[in-house]
């Protein structure tokens, strides 16, 4: 029996539509996948983009790092901008590994790069702004830009000669009096685009144009296969820019959050200001994991070349048994390890959402419907291509095989 109180709370509490409307598709099949493991069903799990979930592991120097620190009393609150040993370390990396000058009073530590866009959208958006946004993106920025009521705009990013690249055209085309920054995340989840240089100069002309903010995320700045990653704040002096970054696939350490912001070519530092209120309204980030970090990041990083050896490895390794099969096509991810295919058959589904669905219930591999990161076609969907070969195998086996046997029979 409800008690009375519990009774009249329930009746009270509307839950707010900001909340109804955050969706976060990558994990949306998962509670389904452990009904499934719990009846002892072995689960193909290629939803989640964490290495530490396969057979990548931390460094071990900075395990080693995060000991040493603990142990050496960086146990305690720190400043609500991040630790100056890291935010100076950050200052070294960026321009070591990508060209960009900045000075720790440009930077802000957050919770990984996710409470940084939640961090930037507060700041930013009011009911009026229109903020955009690649098609397919990365769903946080979808996200909070309605949270917090505004508008996303939607550019598309397209296939074209075997790669991603964006729709220049339905990026101006999208520009409002409302508009206030351009979204652009290079390398791309989900689809593995990184954006050529001229592609970035030519943002950064549109943006100058249209008096618009550029907002970066480059978390996967090193996780590149065949071609080069240009930062933003390296190529565009004209323009303000904030960069987000993050430790939690570069650095192997997904479960540390800590990722980081940057503000370039801004003459005042308000919309800084404004997320350094929130930042100390949340106190700070993990005083020990940011330490460890400072100690680690500038001193050896041979461990992303062997990362990115295995990588490419894998993703040649899945392109191969896409390239047989006539049903499924998939433009090439030049960084990230996502494969954004499309299902290039019909069948006993209606988008893709549907297919993702019966493909876990069917045969046990767990992967993500495009639509779930917004994008323009239901025909896409996001496969991490982290895991092992034999596993990937066997994922992809059941895949092709749930793709031949219902897909429309053309009489
Ligand atoms: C493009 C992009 N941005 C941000 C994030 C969030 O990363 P974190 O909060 O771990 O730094 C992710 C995670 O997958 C991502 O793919």
């Amino acid at each position: 029996m409800t008690s009375r109180a519990v009774h009249i709370i329930n009746e009270k509490i509307t839950l707010p539509h900001r909340v109804e409307i955050l969706r976060y598709e990558i994990r949306e099949l998962v509670p389904l996948a452990k009904q499934l493991e719990k009846k002892g069903e072995k689960i193909y799990y290629l939803n989640i983009g964490d290495p530490l979930k396969y057979d990548f592991e931390t460094p071990p120097h900075i395990i080693k790092a995060l000991y040493n620190v603990a142990v050496n009393g960086y146990n305690y609150y720190s400043y609500s901008q991040g630790l100056s040993e890291l935010r100076e370390a950050i200052v070294e990396k960026e321009k070591r590994v990508n060209n960009v000058e900045l000075s720790p009073e440009d930077i802000v530590i957050t919770a990984g790069v996710s409470e940084g866009i939640n961090f930037i959208m507060a700041s930013l958006v009011d009911k009026e702004t229109e903020v955009l946004i690649p098609s397919p993106t990365y769903p946080l920025y979808k996200n909070f830009i309605a949270f917090y009521g505004g508008t996303p705009k939607y550019y598309r990013l397209i296939e074209r000669d075997g790669r991603w690249c964006i729709d220049l055209e339905s990026l101006e085309e999208n520009i409002t009096e409302k508009t206030v920054a351009i979204v652009i995340i290079n390398p791309n989840n989900p689809t593995g685009m990184v954006i050529p240089k001229e592609d970035i100069e030519e943002i950064g002309r549109i943006a100058e144009e249209h008096g618009l903010l550029i907002i970066s995320d480059e978390i996967y700045d090193r996780i590149v296969y065949d071609s080069t990653f240009y930062s933003t704040a390296s190529l565009i002096k004209d323009v303000p820019i904030i960069g987000l970054n993050g430790f939690s696939k570069t650095y192997l350490v997904t479960g540390w959050r800590i990722g980081y912001m940057y503000f370039c070519n801004f003459d005042s530092n308000r919309l800084r200001d404004a997320v350094l209120k929130l930042a100390r309204n949340r106190l700070c980030t993990a005083t020990p994991f940011q330490k460890a970090l400072a100690d680690t990041i500038n001193i050896d990083d041979s461990h992303i070349s062997e990362m990115i050896t295995k990588l490419r490895k894998r993703r040649d390794y899945t392109l191969k048994l896409i390239e047989e099969v006539e049903d499924i096509t998939c433009s090439i991810p030049e960084g990230a390890f996502y494969l954004f295919p499309k299902i290039e058959t019909e069948g006993e589904w209606k988008d893709d959402k549907e297919f993702s669905r019966k493909l876990l219930l069917e045969e046990k591999v767990l992967i993500v419907a495009g639509s779930g990161f917004y994008m323009h076609d239901k025909k896409h969907v996001r496969i991490v291509f982290l895991p092992p070969e034999e596993y990937l195998q066997e994922a992809f086996e059941r895949l092709f095989r749930f793709i031949r046997n219902h897909k429309s029979k053309i009489a």
